[in-house]
């Protein structure tokens, strides 16, 4: 099925959607964006996710944008295409007006949003473990903010695919580890589930929280602490959290083993735990 966009308020097939020239998403990647799952025909964690797009609109100062009304486009556009397996990507741009840098003072925010089936490229992934790369983390000082101003996430994980991996962690000048090019990530480092605390070097993943609240339940001791690249000789497990990875057992880091190379048993619990919560999601009556 072709990917459902809604264009300002206007349904209508992806491919046909006609951005202006002078849209400053265009232009300067003047934009911020988010990607929801759908599981069964229902987005998943719909809360989570607009307040997050709302604290990325603010974050930039792209005013007027009714979050309520882009919710029920939203919901429209996943009912009018009977999407059952499916992403929702929405972006919001400053809008169009005559290429200069800073704000202009009239623009109107352009409002796309579209639903594409999603089949599922992780499955095998998710069962056998990936590798991944390390890589260094370019990016800018707000990476907590979900801009479409990606090309060095776009970079890393180009580096990564042609390396054969799934994914690319990236690394600072001091050898922190920050996220992976498009997903957070966890270590298992003496017994404790350790992730990067939340600040400007990492996006604040919607998976992540919720995997961080699936430790507290299970009782896993949970932590947020940035991981080294010298510690990831000594981690027992490793793996990425995303929305559309969900949970992502990484087993070969650069080359080399993490653990014994096999996806270990907290990975394999967080990931039973995901899948119930999703299974309960969608056995629960529609919102
Ligand atoms: N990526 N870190 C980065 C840099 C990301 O781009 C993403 C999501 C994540 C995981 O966040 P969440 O759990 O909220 O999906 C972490 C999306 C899916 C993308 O760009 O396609």
């Amino acid at each position: 099925m072709e990917p459902l966009a809604n264009y300002n308020g206007v349904i209508m097939p992806l491919s046909e959607v006609r951005i202006p020239a002078q849209d400053r998403g265009f232009l300067f990647g003047d934009a911020i964006y988010e990607v929801l799952r759908i599981y069964q025909g229902r987005p998943w964690l719909v809360d989570d996710h607009f307040k997050r797009l709302n604290r990325s609109l603010s974050a930039i100062a792209i005013r007027g944008v009714d979050l309520g009304r882009l919710r029920e486009r939203m919901l429209t556009t996943i009912a009018r295409g009977k999407f059952q397996e499916a992403i929702a990507y929405i972006q919001v741009t400053r809008g169009s007006a005559p290429r200069a840098h800073a704000f202009p003072s009239d623009a109107v925010p352009l409002e796309l949003l579209y639903i594409a089936e999603f089949n599922d490229p992780y499955r095998q992934d998710r069962e056998r473990g990936a590798s991944v790369i390390t890589h260094p983390d370019i990016r800018w000082e707000r990476c907590d903010i979900k801009s479409t101003n990606l090309l060095a996430n776009v970079f890393a994980a180009q580096v990564a695919r042609e390396a054969g991996c799934v994914e690319a962690l990236l690394y600072l000048p001091d050898g922190t580890l920050t996220e992976a090019s498009h997903n957070s990530f966890f270590g298992i480092l003496d017994g404790a589930v350790l992730t990067t605390p939340l600040g400007n070097a990492i996006l604040p993943g919607i998976t992540r929280g919720l995997v961080m609240s699936l430790c507290a339940a299970a009782g896993i001791p949970i932590r947020e602490h940035s991981l080294k690249r010298t510690d990831l000789p000594h981690v027992s497990e490793l793996f990425l959290t995303g929305t559309t990875t969900e949970v992502l057992p990484i087993v070969r880091v650069d080359g080399s083993a993490i653990g014994i190379g096999q996806p270990g048993p907290v990975t394999r619990r967080l990931q039973t735990a995901y899948r119930q919560r999703i299974e309960n999601f969608v056995s629960t009556s529609t919102d």
